[in-house]
């Protein structure tokens, strides 16, 4: 079964049609919200509204185990991240969608493994790829289906938030090779790897990174850009469900 994460922009999706919601609680503490089980345009999926509903968790207090936890628990077995992004790479531009296909972790002090030794017995995994290719190229064919321009690569850079960057850092970041930059595609990414969930991202260019243009980013222009934006995100998840 599909689950989306929705994330800024995304604490609910149109068109649901609810048929359960699960409960929030689980080992490791409450999912941001309850796992909504619903129908979407006659297909069913699993919702999860990444920051809770209403909006409320910044990015690095949001339970990211706990998220990924109650959406197996539900029976997810693959999962589309829909997450707002700042643009680094100058032809990424407001506007943009793009589903990446490596990404850069700046985030620091987050829970971000179940193989903590704790909770469950150390154990390495191997995340050279961390977006399950299948599903990426599924997101890509729903896009090209309904008509949705998507970039079809990118680095992701997940920083710590809850500030948007410096110029420096995203310059930094620029020389890293990252091309996006948001503040939760990390742990997210790894702790589906770690559950045996499919995993990938869908990404909305709302503004560009510090530095990239010569202004400061104006939190209207991310506002406008996510309303404009978040109907496309939604169509193409709503394709992928059909596909
Ligand atoms: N930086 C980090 N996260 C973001 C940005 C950004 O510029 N825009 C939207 N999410």
């Amino acid at each position: 079964m599909l689950a989306v994460i929705g994330g800024t922009g995304m604490s609910e999706l149109t068109g649901l049609e609810l048929l359960r919601r699960h409960g929030s609680e689980t080992p490791l503490g409450a999912a941001s919200a309850g796992v909504l089980h619903a129908r979407l345009a006659g297909r069913e999926l699993l919702f999860l509204a990444r920051h809770g509903h209403p909006h409320r968790l910044p990015p690095h207090r949001v339970n990211y185990r706990a998220n990924l936890w109650a959406l197996k628990q539900a029976g997810a077995t693959r999962i589309v991240g829909v997450n707002a992004v700042g643009g680094i790479d100058p032809s990424l531009p407001t506007g943009t969608m793009a589903v990446p296909d490596q990404l850069i972790d700046y985030t620091h002090g987050r829970d971000s493994t179940f193989f903590d030794g704790r909770f469950r017995p150390l154990q390495h995994i191997d995340f050279s790829w961390p977006y399950t290719e299948a599903l990426r190229q599924q997101l890509l064919g729903a896009a090209a289906e309904c008509g949705e321009t998507v970039r079809a690569a990118g680095v992701y850079g997940a920083t710590q938030g809850p500030q948007l960057e410096t110029a420096a850092e995203v310059a930094r970041m620029a020389r890293d090779g990252c091309t996006l930059v948001g503040m939760t595609g990390m742990p997210e990414a790894v702790l589906a790897r770690e559950l045996g969930l499919e995993y990938a991202c869908l990404a909305l260019v709302v503004n560009p990174a510090a530095g990239v243009v010569e202004r400061e980013i104006s939190l209207d222009e991310i506002h406008a850009a996510l309303e404009q934006g978040i109907g496309r995100a939604r169509r193409v998840v709503t394709a992928l469900l059909g596909a």
